[in-house]
């Protein structure tokens, strides 16, 4: 059953990678420029980090993001069909030659791996057994996330989220799918919240809407502390 699931998954992926569906300039061959990209990304740095890689976990990592994903999120910014307080104004400053530089400069820097993921301590509890608990607690999420990112779930009708992100979570640049792997897992959480809420629901076809609704708060969490662990 799974299997089929998956299969399932696997051809709408490829279907919707056939069509190409929200490319910009790149698609007319238009390439953007990383040395004068890096030059313009200067100002982002601050949030986004040096090369990319965040330090904070609110801030995405958008180092060796696919620059067809970046160039579409950072329209979509722009024109206002994704908002966010802080971001959306940055957007709105740029030209779109601006836009086509720093996609490429940023999916040409790699992306840094995450320490590994611990949880708050429980007040409950005295330290050691706190500590262990703690592991476990963990550890079971992330087999959860690890489950739900290869095999979807029968039940709730969740695609697998390999079908389209890839089996590393290294996404598809033709498809503009985004690469998941090693982005911070607070990110993950907040992201895929608003994709549940409607909140974010900028690309056309609303995949992503339709998958996080259906999608418990507890898997978006499993799910998120999974893929951050991905390299
Ligand atoms: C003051 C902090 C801040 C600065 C400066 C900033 N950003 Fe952001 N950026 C954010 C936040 C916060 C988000 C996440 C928004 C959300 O939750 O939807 C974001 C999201 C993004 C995303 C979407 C990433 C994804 O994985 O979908 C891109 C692309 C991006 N920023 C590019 C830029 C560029 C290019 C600049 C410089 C011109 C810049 N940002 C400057 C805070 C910042
Ligand atoms: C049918 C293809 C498809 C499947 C299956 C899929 N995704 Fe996505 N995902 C996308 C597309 C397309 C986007 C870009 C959406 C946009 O432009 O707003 C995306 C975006 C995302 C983002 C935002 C990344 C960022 O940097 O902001 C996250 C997180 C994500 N997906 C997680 C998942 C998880 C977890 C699953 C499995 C439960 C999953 N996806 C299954 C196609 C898919």
């Amino acid at each position: 059953m799974k299997k089929n699931w998956l299969a399932l998954s696997l051809a709408w992926a490829l279907a919707l990678s056939g069509t190409a569906p929200i490319l910009h300039a790149e698609d007319n061959g238009a390439a953007g420029n990383s040395a004068a990209g890096k030059g313009k990304a200067s100002s982002c740095g601050g949030c986004h980090g040096e090369n990319g890689n965040s330090a904070m976990p609110t801030f995405p990592k958008l180092a060796q993001q696919h620059s067809s994903y970046l160039l579409n999120q950072l329209h979509a910014f722009k024109g206002g069909n994704r908002n966010d307080p802080v971001m959306s104004p940055m957007a709105m400053a740029l030209s779109d030659a601006d836009i086509l530089d720093i996609a490429a400069y940023y999916s040409a820097q790699h992306i840094s791996a995450n320490p590994a993921p611990k949880l708050p301590p429980d007040e409950d509890s005295d330290a050691a057994t706190d500590e262990k608990k703690a592991k476990e607690t963990i550890q079971a999420l992330l087999a959860q996330g690890s489950n739900l990112y290869r095999n979807g779930n029968l039940t709730s009708e969740v695609s697998a989220c390999i079908a389209c992100h890839g089996p590393s979570g290294e996404g598809n640049k033709p498809a503009a799918f985004p690469s998941l792997r090693s982005q911070h897992a607070d990110y993950l959480i907040k992201t895929l919240t608003d994709f549940k809420s409607g909140a974010r629901s900028n690309n056309v076809d609303n995949m992503m809407v339709m998958i996080a609704k259906k999608m418990s708060d507890e898997e978006i969490k499993a799910v998120s502390y999974h893929i951050s662990t991905m390299k």
